[in-house]
């Protein structure tokens, strides 16, 4: 594999980390920071395989084949009682390295199965055996452009960490737009309360201090502006005189990937979409992660992808689930 700025270390590091926090964001989400050493070098939209149980569960290692799990769970089965076999991938929320060599990763997890409700209850010092980073992540050549990161529930956390390396790296003109069902939905710590017009403030606690406005979404408008992160996108580049400069980088349910790729052709936006396929194995090996990207080499001017690798971040028009 060849380091790239998605890509930044052909290192994968499987490791044991020590939970330093575990703690709620709000009704369904938890925030795990976690400490190891020598992590290799990764990028926002970049993911990690995390085992999602106790290293000595027997339920775990003694499966009996008379006993099968139940299968259609995507990402993975999980045993009758509720142990969740395989790892499960989560974004990089935000990276902090230390001088002596130490990484603090942070992950955002919203307990909807049987390994995302393992994760909630993590306690500080409890082992968090993790794989990564994995897959590749935004490619952002150029941040003398205005960007836009617009994340939709769970499809938050990369983005949090994408607008920690851009105001490193100067960007100086990013909003963001983070959207949720609903108030007590919403995964980011707030430092003010959200306009409920179309005005981005500095509501949101952004890591590394990143200074970025912000506009919060609700379905049901008990927070922020009432509708969805595309009619705030629609509304930011109203007020934009070149707003066909703007880079886009999304992140979130699938529905809402459709609609933003859709609104961006129409107003002639670049948009890299980072995409959440199940994933059974995150290396490329069981093949539960495929898409069709375009590719002017291959037969019929397209092929299969692993989310997994190729991705899980893609340019909007290499996607053609995402085609119209
Ligand atoms: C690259 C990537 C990054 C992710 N990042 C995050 C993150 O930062 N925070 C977070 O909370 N979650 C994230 N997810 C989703 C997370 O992996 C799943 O929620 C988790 O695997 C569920 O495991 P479980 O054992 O709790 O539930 P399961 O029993 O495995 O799943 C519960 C239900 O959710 C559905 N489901 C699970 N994963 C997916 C998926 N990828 N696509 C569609 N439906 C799915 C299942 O079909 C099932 O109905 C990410 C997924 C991917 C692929
Ligand atoms: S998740 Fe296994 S090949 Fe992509």
């Amino acid at each position: 594999m060849t380091a790239s700025a998605a890509n930044p270390s052909s290192r994968v590091a499987a490791r044991n980390a020590r939970v330093l926090r575990c703690t709620d964001i709000c009704r369904e989400h938890v925030r795990i920071e976690a400490e190891l050493d020598g992590f290799p070098a990764s990028a926002p939209g970049q993911f990690l395989q995390i085992q999602c149980h106790d290293s000595d569960d027997p339920a775990a290692r003694l499966i009996e084949w008379t006993d099968m799990p139940r299968t259609g769970s995507a990402g993975g089965v999980a045993s009758a009682d509720e142990t969740a076999w395989l790892r499960r991938p989560f974004s990089i929320a935000d990276r902090r390295d230390a001088p002596d060599g130490r990484t603090q990763l942070e992950v955002i997890s919203r307990a909807i199965g049987p390994g995302t409700r393992w994760l909630s209850k993590l306690r500080t010092g409890d082992t968090l055996n993790l794989t990564g980073p994995l897959g590749s992540g935004f490619r952002i050549a150029e941040v003398n452009r205005p960007m836009v990161l617009v994340g939709g529930g769970v499809g938050i956390p990369p983005l949090l960490y994408l607008a920690r390396a851009l105001a490193a790296r100067g960007a100086a003109d990013v909003t963001c737009i983070f959207g949720a069902t609903t108030r007590d939905l919403l995964p980011v710590p707030l430092r003010g309360e959200p306009t409920s017009d179309s005005t981005p403030t500095p509501c949101v606690e952004l890591p590394g201090g990143a200074p970025y406005p912000t506009l919060v979404t609700t379905d049901d408008g008990s927070i922020g502006m009432r509708g969805y992160t595309t009619q705030a996108l629609s509304t930011w580049a109203a007020t934009r005189a070149a707003a066909e400069s703007t880079l886009v980088c999304a992140c979130g349910p699938d529905g809402m990937l459709r609609a933003i790729a859709r609104l961006t052709r129409e107003l002639r936006m670049a948009c890299q979409l980072c995409i959440e396929k199940p994933m059974a194995c995150g290396l490329g090996t069981c093949l539960s992660c495929v898409t069709r990207i375009r590719d002017g080499r291959a037969d019929g001017g397209w092929r299969w992808a692993l989310a997994c690798t190729e991705g899980p971040v893609f340019e909007r028009d290499a996607l053609l689930e995402y085609a119209s």
